[in-house]
């Protein structure tokens, strides 16, 4: 079984390998979005780019990244994560809401827009 340490939280969970990292924090109570995101995002179908978590260690544990993270994670560190596009298949310690890890640049819709059409 997996373990999931969320570094900011001091919390650790275990879940099923395969579990979706956005539903699993959720699960545990641990919010994965900043201020306004709390009431202003999708709700976990990858379109809005504000679920953005920090892989400290175990990105080997993780599926790659989507297609949607390419876009809206762009100009993101490459251990910069939607977690609503993640699962989770090993152990793992990730940081939630991470400093410019969402609201501007490639993470926005206009910033997703311009990716998408290469400008
Ligand atoms: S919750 Fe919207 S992209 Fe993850």
């Amino acid at each position: 079984m997996p373990t999931i340490r969320f570094e900011q939280e001091g919390q650790q969970v275990g879940c099923i390998e395969g579990a979706n990292l956005r539903k699993a924090a959720l699960d545990a109570g641990i919010n994965p979005y900043k201020g306004l995101n709390n009431l202003n995002n999708c709700g976990g179908v990858g379109q809005c780019g504000t679920c953005v978590v920090e892989v400290v260690e175990g990105m080997q544990n993780l599926s790659p990244r989507s297609d949607v993270e390419q876009v809206y994670l762009a100009d993101r560190p490459a251990n910069y994560r939607l977690s609503c596009r993640t699962s989770v298949n090993g152990d793992v310690t990730v940081r939630t809401r991470p400093q410019g890890g969402a609201g501007a640049g490639s993470n926005s819709l206009v910033g997703a827009i311009k990716n998408l059409l290469g400008k």
